[in-house]
């Protein structure tokens, strides 16, 4: 199939027929060219649905590579179920579960309705002022020089910042937080990555005691008199759901941003376009997360049954990796330009019962850090020399960006 022909190593189950089976891992598949993205959507031109020996951590499973099909499954928690999908308990102890990530519904609607009215885009105007003084004490950092090292002193401290100060939590944590982000998504062994897990944990689990007495912000206070059903929350789903914001809202606003500041730095038109027209940067926040979206996220088979001509079974993982929906050339024209007059819904924060709960905070974490970014330099560039790598696991990530600039006048 594809692109690749398979080769005859991997042992794949007898319910996956021949021409479905590619021997390959698609992390590795997408750092063969330049771009990954231009390298992953080299499998449009393969089946809808396929099966591969290494989606992610080298577990095998189905890819699901359109934008429609994508959507149908994200529908059909029945079919498709979440439950337990994160693998955390490995680490971090049987019975440790993502909330509402790793739930199914009708639990995980009820843990939906806790947390949705916290960020609804009117809740989310209210955090505009925290989210401008974090952009502004990064960029004091490195007002004075011609140029940043952008991933490590922007992009990655930024969300974990706006973490804290959403719920209360001090600054000096700051580098700790930073040193376990940096272990749990690039820990370079399984030990370091477990260890920077349970930093995490423990260190949720202790501040949930102290705000069970006295909560320090209102976001906190609203979760704690939460009720599940009609009981209180319990710690044990208090720190689900806590982890759950720390991991859902790093990587991915880091991520994107690295990408959108590396597509600005090498089109100076574009950049230029939205710096003079700064009310055209929510499209183009639009355009920039379909283009570049950043997560792919797993389902498990919950019964037999066949989807679009596909027989699953039970058991079977079925990933949906975002970037091809987002450069499906069946949903998009020229899906690989940025057009800021595009209309259309793009999966980039998922859609049904799991759709991000933090897409209208990511989104204004997006813009205000562009409108800062671009309202403070001009002439935003690559540095010359500098070399370029990413990662694409787990979610796609540039590791460096070196850019330069001239300031703008104040
Ligand atoms: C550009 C940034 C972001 C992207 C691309 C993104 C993407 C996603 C996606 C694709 C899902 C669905 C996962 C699935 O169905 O398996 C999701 C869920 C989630 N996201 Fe985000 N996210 C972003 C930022 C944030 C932020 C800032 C927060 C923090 C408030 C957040 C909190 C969550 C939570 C709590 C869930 C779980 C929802 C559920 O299971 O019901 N995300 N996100």
């Amino acid at each position: 199939m594809s692109a690749i022909p398979p080769a005859a190593g991997a042992v794949f189950p007898d319910h996956v027929p021949p021409e479905l089976r590619w021997d390959h891992s698609l992390r590795d598949f997408a750092l063969e060219l330049d771009d990954p993205f231009m390298a992953v959507c080299r499998l449009h031109e393969g089946p809808d649905i396929f099966y591969a020996r290494d989606i992610s951590q080298e577990r095998p499973g189905w890819v699901i590579t359109r934008h429609a099909l994508q959507n149908q499954a994200f529908l059909d928690h029945e079919h498709f179920s979440s439950k337990g999908n994160s693998g955390l308990d490995q680490m971090l102890g049987a019975g440790f579960r993502l909330i509402p990530i790793d739930c199914d519904p009708p639990e995980q609607t009820a843990y939906r309705m806790m947390i949705n009215p916290l960020f609804t885009p009117r809740a989310v105007e209210a955090l505009d002022a925290p989210v401008a003084a974090t952009c502004d004490r990064l960029i004091a950092q490195f007002d004075d020089r011609d140029g940043c090292e952008f991933i490590e002193d922007f992009a990655i401290p930024f969300p974990s910042y706006i973490f804290l100060s959403l719920f209360g939590m001090p600054v000096e944590e700051a580098p700790q937080f930073l040193e376990w982000e940096a272990g749990l998504l690039r820990g370079r062994t399984i030990e370091e990555r477990v260890a920077a897990a349970r930093g995490v944990k423990d260190y949720l689990q202790g501040f949930i005691a102290q705000q069970r007495v006295r909560p320090t912000t209102e976001l906190l206070k609203v979760i704690l008199q939460a009720k599940s059903g009609d009981r209180p929350i319990s710690d044990e789903e208090l720190l689900g759901m806590l982890y759950t914001f720390y991991v859902g809202g790093l990587d991915t606003v880091s991520s994107t941003l690295g990408w959108i500041m590396r597509h600005l730095a090498l089109d100076p038109e574009l950049q230029q376009r939205l710096r003079a027209n700064p009310d055209l940067i929510p499209r183009a926040i639009e355009e920039f997360a379909r283009a570049y979206s950043v997560v792919s996220t797993v389902r498990r088979v919950a019964q037999d049954f066949t989807f679009h001509g596909v027989e699953m079974r039970e058991g079977d993982l079925a990933l949906m990796p975002l970037f091809l929906a987002g450069r499906d050339p069946r949903m998009w024209d020229s899906p690989h330009e940025i057009d800021l007059d595009r209309r259309g819904n793009a999966l980039t924060f998922a859609s049904g019962p799991h759709i991000c709960v933090g897409r209208f905070l990511a989104r204004r974490e997006l813009r205000i850090a562009l409108e800062r970014i671009l309202g403070r330099f001009e002439n935003i560039r690559i540095r010359p020399g500098e070399s370029y790598s990413y990662h694409t696991s787990p979610v796609y990530g540039v590791d460096r960006l070196a850019l330069t600039w001239s300031r703008a006048a104040p």
